[in-house]
């Protein structure tokens, strides 16, 4: 994309944490209402954005927390795992101040060429099907639906999503 911001891309690392967790915050409560309700809004973020939850998955050698700068600040963060034996972009979240900029389609592409390096043939990720700006975003990267999925994820919550896949 010609108009694209220039962002750096780097490892988050654990004093980060606070802050990542912060912004996931922000950026669930812009994004989120509408789509799923507050209170399963609040379970995912402690459930999945908690300081404890992300040192752990800072340790985890089969994932990969990757965070972005615009301007010297933190604007958006990416992670990817090895997930069931494929390569998952397991979240994908760019402030709104700076949404539709490109920023996004960098992450992906940093992370699709992660993924390529370590030789696996297609990156795969999940969105809620209600989300049609972030599957609109996907669909324009590459990716297509491969199927539907209900996930329970406790509590009484379910995930309703899409499998998307996108060829490397
Ligand atoms: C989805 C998301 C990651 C995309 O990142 P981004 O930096 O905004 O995306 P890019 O600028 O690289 O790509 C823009 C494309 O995304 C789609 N898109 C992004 N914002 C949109 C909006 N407000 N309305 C419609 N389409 C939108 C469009 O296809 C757009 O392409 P276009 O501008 O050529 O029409 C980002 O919008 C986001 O973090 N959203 C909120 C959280 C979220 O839903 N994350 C994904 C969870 S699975």
């Amino acid at each position: 994309m010609s108009s694209a911001l220039t962002i750096e891309i780097r490892p988050i690392t654990p004093p980060e944490v606070p802050a990542i967790s912060a912004l996931a915050r922000e950026i669930w409560l812009a994004s989120y209402p509408g789509i799923i309700t507050q209170e399963q809004i609040d379970f995912m973020l402690e459930q999945r954005y908690g300081h404890e939850r992300l040192y752990d998955d800072l340790e985890d050698l089969h994932k990969w927390l990757d965070q972005a700068f615009y301007e010297g600040r933190r604007v958006g963060f990416a992670f990817s795992e090895i997930h069931k034996g494929e390569f998952k972009l397991d979240k994908l979240y760019i402030h709104p101040d700076v949404q539709r900029q490109g920023v996004g389609g960098q992450m992906i592409e940093h992370v699709a060429a992660r993924a390529r390096r370590e030789g696996y043939p297609c990156l795969v990720l999940a969105v809620n099907k209600r989300n049609e700006k972030a599957i609109a975003s996907y669909k324009k990267y590459g990716f297509v639906v491969r199927e539907t999925v209900v996930d329970d994820i406790g509590r009484g919550y379910v995930m309703d999503d899409y499998v998307m896949e996108k060829k490397l």
